[in-house]
């Protein structure tokens, strides 16, 4: 039995008094709810208030992104080992937004994940298609293809270690959500082609998540497929009640 992730991805947005306001509101709400893990990735800048507002409850804060370099002249990039420091374990690698928007490719995905794993943070790897790909037919390849290339070189330790989230890049922020079926079926492709890297075990273990518009009235569909292990939750993870409703899914 895989346990499931619940993880909210606040992107640019929340100040460090807005993200403690926020996570004090969901605390109460999640509270008891152990049958998943939940998890805030949020802003550099918010980590201290967030984690501060998280203490001894069950809501972990992670990052939203890391450099590959272990330092030097990078500037306004954070390291793996400044967010270790700060008691960061988990951090988004490879959104599509970063990739869509900040050059990133699937090498820089690539060399991010390598270094935070050498750094013993656990990595959410991002991964799906764009519009014109799924409806050309072609999703499976993509996907495949981005698991491939992104997780190079990344030994069988090192990815247990590793969440991927698959995403399709139509879904997110746009309410379209892939269905029930489309989301099982495509992290179904996913996790063969885990196996066929690492083989059945580690695609037995390895969570995947969907993400893309997942909501309070869409979760509980998505998060019983066989293949879904929780959620990347953007616009629905700002609101306390919907991201809650979201974790009362995974129960
Ligand atoms: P939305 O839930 O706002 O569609 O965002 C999904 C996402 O990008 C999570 O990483």
């Amino acid at each position: 039995m895989r346990r499931k992730l619940i993880a909210g991805n606040w992107k640019m947005n929340m100040t460090p008094s807005q993200a403690k306001a926020l996570i004090e509101e969901v605390k109460p709400l999640v509270a008891g709810k152990d049958n998943c893990d939940i998890l805030f990735c949020v802003p550099f800048v918010d980590i201290f208030a967030a984690q501060e507002a998280a203490k001894g409850s069950n809501i972990k804060i992670g990052a939203e992104n890391v450099h590959f370099a272990e330092k030097g002249a990078y500037t306004g990039e954070i390291s793996a080992s400044m967010l270790t420091e700060c008691g960061v374990e988990y951090v988004i690698i490879g959104h599509s937004e970063r990739r869509q928007y900040f050059g990133e490719t699937d090498e820089t995905v690539n060399l991010r994940t390598k270094a935070a794993l050498a750094a013993g943070m656990k990595v959410i790897l991002c991964l799906g298609e764009v519009k014109d790909q799924r409806l050309s037919g072609i999703t499976d390849e993509v996907v495949a293809m981005q698991t491939k290339l992104d997780l190079k070189d990344v030994t069988e330790e090192q990815l247990k270690n590793v969440i991927i989230a698959y995403e399709p890049v139509w879904a997110i922020g746009t309410g379209l959500t892939a269905t029930p079926e489309q989301a099982d079926e495509t992290c179904g492709v996913i996790r063969n082609t885990i196996k066929a890297l690492y083989g059945e075990k580690a695609a037995d273990e390895i969570i995947i998540q969907y993400g893309g518009s997942m909501n309070a009235q869409n979760a509980k569909e998505l998060l019983a497929k066989e293949n879904v292990d929780g959620g990347l939750i953007g616009g629905a993870s700002l609101k306390a009640k919907d991201f809650s409703i979201i974790v009362d899914c995974a129960q």
